[in-house]
């Protein structure tokens, strides 16, 4: 398998690009508008066909590329069912699985970021996590449909359950870091962990974590949220 982790600066978000170099196949997974160049660059480069572009969500924080990849090559846009993104070629849903040459992906409902949110399995020794298990950390749930306690529920249940050494690989990282694993995250993520015994909090306890945060709106959201609903078709200017 061929499995690079690119990151987009601005927004600092993980793009993933997952290959089976035999069958000369690939997957981007949550592509950056302004980074479709580079992304398109590497695959040609690798000698690559791009056979799907899979979002995790619809963003906030940036415009999806897979519009723009998909008028360039032909690929499909899968998102995940109930994703308010009319356009997509596919909506996947709990369980699913796409293949890319002999890589296997299967997609993991954890919802409670936004109301339609999938974590992809690679290859069964990797997940990407998207904005719902972050290293360290998780995505927000103050709007876009959020909800702590399905996110409690969907981490716990569908993520904390995989083997401790599945790699964790979130959609974004704000401090320099790139990949951890679920055994890390289970016994160090402060979200979910009470760090001093070490074990899990209650889902009240993170809820009520969740709504004190008091954070900042995103930059791109009045831009990116109806962009990404219309699959990164930036609106033209009237
Ligand atoms: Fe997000």
């Amino acid at each position: 398998m061929l499995f690079r982790q690119l990151f987009d600066a601005e927004t600092s978000t993980y793009t993933y690009l997952v290959a089976d170099p035999n069958a000369r196949e690939a997957a981007l997974v949550d592509p950056v508008l302004e980074q479709v160049e580079r992304d398109l660059k590497l695959i040609r480069e690798l000698g690559l066909t791009l056979k799907y572009c899979l979002e995790t969500h619809v963003h906030a924080d940036h415009i999806t590329g897979t519009g723009k990849l998909r008028e360039l090559t032909g690929c499909q846009g899968v998102v995940p069912v109930q994703a308010k993104a009319q356009c997509a070629d596919h909506f996947i849903g709990h369980g699913e699985t796409l293949q890319v040459g002999s890589i296997t992906i299967e997609a993991i409902a954890t919802l409670g970021h936004t109301d339609s949110h999938m974590s992809y399995r690679v290859h069964g020794d990797r997940v990407l996590t998207g904005d719902s298990l972050l290293i360290r950390g998780c995505g927000r749930t103050d709007f876009q449909s959020g909800d702590p306690g399905l996110m409690y529920d969907h981490v716990t249940q569908h993520l904390f359950t995989l083997p401790d050494e599945t790699l964790v690989y979130p959609g974004h990282d704000y401090r320099g870091h790139t990949v951890s694993t679920i055994g890390e995250e289970k016994r160090w993520n402060p979200r979910f962990v009470d760090l001093q015994t070490g074990k899990l909090r209650s889902r009240e306890s993170f809820i009520a974590l969740m709504n004190s945060l008091n954070l900042p709106q995103p930059k791109k959201i009045q831009e990116a949220v109806p962009a990404n609903e219309q699959c990164g078709q930036v609106a033209a200017a009237v």
